[in-house]
């Protein structure tokens, strides 16, 4: 399934890593916060590799909706309740700071990315106090919002919370053009690319890769959407969540801001320039990554809600899905590791990480400069935190991980592989052993061994996306076992 960005963009292929380098800074993983860390790095004259295990921009950031704003649902009211006023305040500071770095990107580099000015909008259509309560956190946090009664939304609302002068942008096509602007920068892209180990090695790092070639830097940035393997633990202390997207072209036009509701199920919209003034993107459908086989029924879902939303059959003309981990305290983690100075990393965005990754190169441009964090600290990778609750996501953590090794989510399939019809995938028990099957529309057969490469979990399969899931961290293979997402950095054994 390919998102309505990767099938509307056209970026440059990166030739794979053949031989040893070195560089000032190695980055690992070519999203939206390795590329832009990878440019602003270029641009201040380092000199910077970026190693990529598959294509540019293809994975979250590829799926991603797209909205740079510093408006993340409601988030501020529970940030100033858990970290009060002065933290509250440099996360909107800092948010805010981001969408101007884009746009800046955008204008300084002339990329071509769709990139639009408009309101964002967070709202519901069944209480007005959590709008309220959200507001007044924005406004004592000064950021440029507005309380409304929701009728300018163009959504069925009795509240909502006004952004001014956010942005939208076409996100496959921003990182193109910040991947050319990277090696016009002097920066290096090689694609195709998958890194296995990150070392400490007397000053600096020591990055290998899958197919033999290392990399020799004085700072690596781990930028993987969840650091790979072990590294720093994060997997533990982070939860994965997927959602999922659609293009639809509506009967009207569609409402020209951006909006988020926060009644269940929660929906996500933008305007989709690319589908004409009708063209509208939903994201929604949240779930824990690899916790749910039926994702067929939740595209269907996101398509009922357009219909029945603008009282007319809509059909959705491009799907998607993406995963994106959250964190115990709702700060990312941003820094340098627990175990080193060398090795950096980003993650735990919270399905805000265009702007929040905005955030994150702005602090590695700083660090690996051997200057302070420009937001003092506020996404400090190697903080403890509110220790009751990273406890709790622990114990969570290791509950998702003994459920999964009582058995598998997916019940197995009966009767042999010869019966499984073209297009369809599942788990079989063959001889007391679970095999993961899916016949690809060729009729070919792919049989997997359902067991995360990671630390083990079995896989859980799903129907639309055709991967086999893991909800231990998030990792996710295609059918034919090779690693679409890590942690895993190995594919699934072939049965
Ligand atoms: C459905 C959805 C909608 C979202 N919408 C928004 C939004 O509108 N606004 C917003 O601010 N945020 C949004 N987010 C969040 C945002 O998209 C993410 O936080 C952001 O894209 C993460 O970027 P990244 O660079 O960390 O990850 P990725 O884009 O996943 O990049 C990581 C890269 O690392 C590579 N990699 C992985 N392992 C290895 C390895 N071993 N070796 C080499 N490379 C490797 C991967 O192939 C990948 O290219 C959304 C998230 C989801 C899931
Ligand atoms: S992702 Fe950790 S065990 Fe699967």
């Amino acid at each position: 399934m390919v998102s309505v960005w990767s099938a509307t963009a056209e970026i440059s292929q990166y030739e794979p890593l053949r031989t040893d380098r070195r560089a000032d800074v190695v980055v690992v993983g070519a999203g939206w916060i390795g590329l832009t860390t990878a440019l602003l790095l270029a641009q201040d004259g380092a000199d910077v590799v970026v190693l990529e295990a598959g294509r540019i921009a293809t994975r979250t950031s590829g799926n991603t909706t797209g909205k740079v704003t510093s408006q993340h649902s409601t988030i501020y009211a529970d940030l100033l309740d858990r970290h009060g006023h002065d933290k509250a305040g440099l996360y909107a500071e800092a948010n805010q700071a981001a969408i101007d770095q884009v746009a800046a990107l955008v204008q300084t580099h002339g990329i071509d990315c769709e990139l639009t000015r408009a309101p964002a909008f967070v709202y519901s259509n069944e209480s007005e106090s959590e709008i309220k309560r959200e507001a007044e956190a924005a406004l004592s946090l000064r950021l440029p919002a507005q309380q409304t009664d929701g009728r300018e939304i163009g959504l069925p609302a009795v509240a909502a919370l006004r952004f001014d002068n956010q942005l939208y942008l076409h996100p496959v096509k921003f990182l193109a053009g910040v991947a050319t602007a990277l090696t016009a920068a002097g920066g290096q892209i090689f694609e195709q690319t998958r890194v296995t180990d990150v070392d400490t090695e007397d000053d600096g790092v020591l990055v290998s890769t899958q197919g033999g070639p290392k990399v020799r830097a004085r700072h690596a940035v781990i930028a993987t959407l969840l650091p790979i393997g072990l590294i720093g633990g994060y997997f533990a202390k982070t939860r994965p969540q997927q959602s999922h997207g659609i293009a639809v072209r509506l009967p009207v036009e569609a409402p020209a801001g951006m909006a988020i509701s926060i009644d269940s199920p929660v929906r996500s919209t933008r305007p989709w320039p690319g589908g004409g003034p009708n063209g509208l993107i939903v994201v929604g459908g949240g779930h824990e990554t690899g916790s749910e086989e039926d994702t067929a029924a939740i595209y269907q879902s996101l398509t009922d809600w357009v219909s029945s939303t603008w009282n007319h059959p809509c059909q959705a003309e491009y799907r998607w899905s993406a995963h994106d981990y959250s964190t115990a305290d709702q700060l990312p983690y941003v820094g340098r590791t627990p175990g080193s100075d060398a090795i950096m990393i980003a993650t735990g965005m919270h399905k805000w990480g265009l702007s929040n990754g905005m955030v994150a190169a702005g602090i590695f441009r700083e660090l690996v400069a051997g200057r302070p964090d420009p937001w003092g600290g506020l996404y400090d990778a190697r903080r403890i935190g509110d220790v009751k609750a990273v406890a709790k996501l622990l114990k969570d953590n290791a509950k998702v991980g003994k459920e999964f090794a009582a058995g598998h989510l997916s019940r197995a399939l009966h009767g042999g592989l010869d019966h499984l019809e073209v297009g369809q995938g599942g788990l079989f028990e063959i001889d007391g052993e679970k095999v993961g099957a899916y016949r690809d529309p060729d009729g070919q057969l792919h049989a997997v061994k359902p067991t995360c490469t990671h630390l083990g979990c079995p896989l859980n399969w799903n129907n639309a996306d055709t991967s086999w899931d893991c909800n231990c961290h998030g990792s996710r293979f295609s059918y034919d076992g090779s690693v679409l997402y890590g942690p895993a950095t190995k594919p699934l054994d072939r049965s």
